[in-house]
């Protein structure tokens, strides 16, 4: 059995080759991205990505827990990181330890995320002194909109850079093995990639992150709607939809099945 990339050779890919980073929430989805990325995330994208939610904050950690298992099935290679869902981790450092030791539990995972910046760099150290490597996520937290007032690109104004920039550093400083950067102007994303010592996933940041990271359906042309960081390497949204008007005219005209689906 191939042995998974490691938190700490995460780490040790600061200012290296770029990290290739996908979500991912199935398992035979896993194993196509294991070929070729060394990091996999089983994003909370998953409540609007698989079970149609209208956000991440109706997602629960049974869900993540399922996907996590599934991810974990499909892959043998690549480190796979579970979202700490909305409501799981933000009341306590305790109770953050608590729920993301049963994610590591039960799913076999090699570490967990959380959003937020200074505000949660004491659980991230709490959580990485006891066992579990955390991934943090700073800049546009999806599981913060209805503060925000919406997905808003972060750091427009250059005022706030300092804030996101203190944020990012308090959660590497208290441990973080690597930082999602999210929905931020590329200067502000660059300074950021400067001033840690951990390396940055870009998410609609700049190519300067230390790797990057793209949900899987918006990236194979899935979704219906994606936001302008989104490049469609593939149109399998496309391909799927053909199959399947193809299928039904073949049902409904008889020409399906065919002998060779037959048996006799
Ligand atoms: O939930 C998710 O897919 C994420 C990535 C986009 C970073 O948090
Ligand atoms: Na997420």
């Amino acid at each position: 059995s191939v042995k998974r990339f490691t938190a700490p050779q995460i780490a040790a890919r600061k200012r290296d080759t770029p990290i290739v980073s996908l979500t991912a929430y199935t398992a035979p989805m896993a194993a196509l991205i294991d070929e070729h990325a060394e990091l996999i995330l089983v994003g909370d994208s998953l409540g609007m990505v698989v079970h149609g939610l209208p956000s991440t904050i109706g997602v629960t950690l049974e869900m993540m827990i399922l996907h996590g298992q599934a991810v974990m099935r499909g892959s043998h290679r690549a480190m796979v990181v579970v979202d700490m869902p909305f409501g799981s981790y933000e009341e306590s450092p305790e109770q953050a330890f608590r729920n993301a030791a049963r994610v590591m539990q039960e799913t076999g995972c090699g570490g967990v995320k959380l959003e937020g910046g200074a505000r949660m760099a004491e659980t991230v150290a709490f959580l990485t002194s006891r066992g579990i490597p955390v991934m943090g996520h700073v800049g546009l937290t999806p599981q913060a909109t209805h503060v925000m007032g919406g997905f808003k690109t972060q750091g427009r104004d250059e005022d706030s850079w300092p804030a996101h920039i203190d944020d990012a550093r308090a959660i590497a400083d208290a441990g973080a093995f690597c930082v999602v950067v999210e929905g931020v102007m590329a200067e502000l994303a660059n300074r950021i990639t400067s001033a840690i010592q951990v390396p940055t996933i870009g998410i609609g940041a700049s190519a300067q992150c230390d790797g990057q990271i793209l949900v899987i359906d918006d990236m194979l042309g899935m979704s219906a709607r994606v936001p302008r960081f989104v490049r469609k390497f593939g149109n399998a949204g496309e391909i799927c939809a053909d199959a399947i008007a193809e299928y039904a005219a073949a049902v409904r005209d008889r020409s399906f099945p065919a002998p060779e689906q037959t048996y006799r």
